[in-house]
């Protein structure tokens, strides 16, 4: 299977598919936490990347599709879920012609819908376990006691107004894109982490 996670920052894609890889086998191709990862240990892809995401911008398209061609490679026969990729028609585009390549097919794209306040709250409350990449919230969903968790640089408030647009702008024209293909699902991702992961369990074939 192949699924795609759309929808804007913060509005629990990587809180979603954390859970389907715990729960269901699939495996969670982010290439926001590739990318984070890159920067952390100082490697060329990083060193490229750390700018952009540091302004909330986007990393240009050729780095990410060549990322994201080679863990199709490593990948083969696995149930994935494909995490912020991908945010631009161009992307998309790049992605329709390297899947029959790899031999898979798009089984659906999953739109996670949230208002942009309801953004702002939770980018600004998420604390995240820099040793096992797990995600929480100081309210909504509080890391335990013994965990030292640390803010992504990406998640201040001017960064986090950034994004919102960059996602307004460049990515939510894949809305209709998929549209188009007949593959889009929308998701109302105001409620719950449980009822959210429920009605996604529903679209999930
Ligand atoms: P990326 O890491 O993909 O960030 P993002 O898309 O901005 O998404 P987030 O990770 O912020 O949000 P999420 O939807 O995963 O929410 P989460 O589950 O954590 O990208 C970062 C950067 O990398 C980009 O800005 C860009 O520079 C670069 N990049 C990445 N991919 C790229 C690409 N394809 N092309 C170009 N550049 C790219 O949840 C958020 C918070 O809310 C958490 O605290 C969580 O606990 C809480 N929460 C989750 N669900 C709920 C709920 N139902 N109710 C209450 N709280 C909840
Ligand atoms: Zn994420």
């Amino acid at each position: 299977k192949t699924y795609i996670f759309l929808g804007p920052p913060g509005a629990g894609k990587g809180t979603q598919a954390q859970r389907l890889v715990e729960e269901k086998g699939f495996v969670q191709i982010s290439t926001g936490d590739i990318l984070r990862e890159a920067v952390k240990k100082g490697t060329e892809l990083g060193k490229k990347a750390k700018e952009y995401m540091e302004a909330g911008k986007l990393v240009p398209d050729d780095i990410i599709i060549g990322i994201i061609k080679e863990k199709l490679k490593e990948l083969e026969g696995k149930d994935i879920i494909l995490d912020g990729f991908p945010r631009t028609i161009p992307q998309a585009e790049a992605l329709d012609k390297m899947l029959p390549e790899v031999g898979r097919k798009l089984d659906g794209v999953i739109l996670f819908d949230v208002p942009d306040e309801e953004v702002i709250k939770r980018l600004s409350g998420r604390r995240v376990d820099p040793k096992t990449g797990k995600v929480y919230h100081i309210i909504f969903n509080p890391p335990p006691p013994e965990i030292e968790v640390i803010q992504r640089d990406d998640d201040k408030e001017e960064v986090i107004r950034k994004r919102l647009e960059v996602y307004h702008s460049q990515t939510a024209p894949l809305i209709e894109y998929y549209k188009k293909q007949n593959k889009l699902q929308v998701i109302d991702a105001t409620r719950s982490p449980d009822e959210v992961y429920t009605e996604l369990l529903s679209v999930l074939k």
